[in-house]
């Protein structure tokens, strides 16, 4: 495990010519590198002297080193003659790599290969600490197995002295089942599992929590040697790496799709910045309720995952509601009100101190979700709470843009542009707060709908050219990226006292927010409303409250680019 034994980050080098390769080996050192793959494959020419005087440089770099030459119908690029690439591996191993890897199916098949791969890494002697081990491995581009513990042990069966699966993952439970089956052959011996894709993230960053040899890492963005595969920087600033321990906690953002999401960024520097035993990831659960509820309830079953809490977004925000109401989990009364929730908190039950499994209420027991025997205490039970952040933050964003507290906002009128996910918490904390409020919507019905349900009045879409109020909200997708050019009101006719408020940050500066600059109007941006929700779950889960510059600085940083 992590505690014993550290996870490695591995870097492969991809480069197609010696002194590429020789430039990335340098790179993948200065980045502290705790291995280097060789990817042999990828050099356009080749030869044994050229392997060793590769080897011989990784070497000196520092860390370990792996030799592997993947031939193609294994995800590589080695198209050329298997006794040439026997050579390279066998010259590697003789050069001083600490590893060869060889594909399970190559190694079947070909007697003479596992005689001279066999003899570098002298498999038949059993020897204890071999100079060159053997890692056999398995790669499945397109799916993930059923049976990963039968692949696993089949790969054991053999002579190797370190395993490895890398399958895709289709759906982020594909990735649970790769971190149960990666946790369960660490138990037994060297190993490397992880899946690839969106989904697999998750693989990629526990695997020091389950116990795996190591994890690859890109030298930098474009130079992955695998889909879903992070930079060796993201690894270390993005997603805490050094930080890591078999017990931190783990958070992410559920949404489809969430590779450019920038909560991660955000919260792992605050995490950082208060130095909390936290890693948030992004977390790709596809669109169905189905989904969403297998994950939640995969992950509650591992309680030794440690997820504690979840971002939602679209397309689960309703998904995320329903499934705490059905585990009978606790919906605080403001989303319940709301009718949306974006932040789920997991506790796990006061008697349940890590050990042991806690899994929702009510929940079916996943059969995915295997325990190699281990089986989470039935009885034992987190709690699931289901709360909306966008409700506090807008209401922050607008008091600390119009400099006054909530009191403030009492008897002032309010038009709300829209009345979608993100109208509701905004109607609410604004009914809430004393506000008159008129909603605008396209469609009528929608307006009128949740005017009646908070009190407040509806008006056709049309007459928003008409506004008069002290606020104006705008919660429409209208002149969102990449539609920037668009504003929700073409012909902007309000005067210099009306506070304009912008849900979208991206872009930060809208249309909207520039016409009503031009109109000397007060503004309030998309981005302290993003900031403020965030804080608010930052503060629910950690208990602190959240650096809210550090997160606006970032946003701003990403935003920028
Ligand atoms: P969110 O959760 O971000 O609020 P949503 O629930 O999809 O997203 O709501 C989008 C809002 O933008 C709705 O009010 C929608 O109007 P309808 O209810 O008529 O669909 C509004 N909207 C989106 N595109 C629009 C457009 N081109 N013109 C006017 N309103 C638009």
């Amino acid at each position: 495990m992590m505690s014993e034994k550290r996870t490695m980050l591995c870097v492969p080098v991809t480069a197609r010519a010696e002194d590429q390769a020789f430039a990335d080996i340098q790179s993948a050192k200065r980045a502290n590198a705790g291995m280097i793959e060789l990817r042999l494959d990828y050099l356009e020419r080749s030869d044994a002297h050229m392997v060793c005087r590769l080897v011989e440089q990784a070497r000196q770099a520092g860390g370990q080193t792996i030799a592997t030459c993947r031939i193609a119908e294994e995800g590589g690029q080695w198209h050329g003659e298997e006794t040439q690439r026997i050579a390279l591996l066998v010259a590697a191993g003789e050069a001083g790599a600490d590893y060869i890897d060889v594909e399970y199916h190559a190694w079947k098949r070909s007697a003479q290969l596992r005689q001279a791969i066999g003899r570098v890494c002298r498999v038949d002697t059993g020897a204890e600490r071999p100079r060159c081990r053997l890692i056999l491995s398995k790669h499945n581009f397109t799916e993930t197995p059923a049976n990963l513990d039968a692949i696993f042990a089949e790969l054991r069966n053999e002579p190797a002295h370190v395993v490895k699966l890398a399958c895709k993952a289709n759906r982020i439970t594909d990735a649970l089942r790769m971190l149960d089956a990666l946790r369960e052959s660490a138990r037994t011996g060297p190993a490397i599992g992880l899946s690839m894709g969106e989904a697999g993230v998750i693989t990629r960053v526990l695997a020091g929590k389950v116990g795996g040899l190591l994890t690859f890492a890109a030298l930098d963005t474009g130079k992955e040697s695998a889909p879903g595969q992070p930079a060796i920087k993201q690894m270390r600033s993005l997603y805490r790496w050094d930080a890591l321990r078999p017990d931190t906690r783990v958070y992410g953002v559920i949404g489809c799709p969430v590779a450019h999401s920038m909560s991660p960024a955000i919260m792992n520097a605050a995490f950082d910045a208060i130095g909390y035993d936290g890693v948030y990831l992004p977390l790709r659960v596809e669109p169905d309720y189905a989904d969403f509820a297998a994950f939640i309830d995969g992950c509650l079953a591992r309680p030794w995952l440690g997820l504690s809490g979840c971002s939602v977004t679209i397309p689960h925000k309703q998904n995320l509601l329903r499934y705490v109401a059905e585990r009978a989990g606790h919906i605080e009364p403001l989303a319940a009100r709301i009718g949306a929730a974006n932040t789920l908190a997991i506790e796990p039950a006061p008697d349940d101190q890590g050990a042991a499994g806690f899994s929702p209420r009510g929940a079916p027991r996943d059969e995915n979700a295997t325990h190699h025997g281990k089986t989470a205490r039935a009885e034992a039970r987190g709690s699931l709470a289901a709360h909306n952040t966008d409700y506090r933050g807008a209401m922050d964003a607008l008091c600390a843009g119009m400099e006054r507290g909530p009191e403030g906002l009492r008897g002032l009128s309010a038009a709300v542009l829209g009345a979608g996910g993100a109208s509701r918490a905004i109607v609410a904390g604004l009914i809430d707060a004393g506000c008159r409020v008129t909603i605008y919507n396209r469609t009528l019905a929608k307006a009128e709908q949740l005017a009646a349900e908070f009190g407040a009045s509806a008006l056709p879409w049309e007459a928003r050219s008409a506004i008069q109020a002290n606020v104006v909200v705008q919660c429409t997708s209208i002149g969102m990226w990449p539609n920037a050019d668009e504003t929700p009101l073409p012909t902007f006719d309000l005067p210099p006292t009306t506070v304009v408020f912008e849900t979208i940050y991206n872009p930060m500066e809208t249309r909207l927010l520039q016409q009503a600059r031009d109109h000397n109007c007060r503004t309030v941006d998309g981005v302290a409303m993003f900031v403020g929700q965030a804080a608010a779950q930052f503060q629910r889960w950690t208990g602190q409250p959240a650096p809210t510059d550090l997160i606006r600085s970032i946003m701003l940083e990403r935003l920028q680019h």
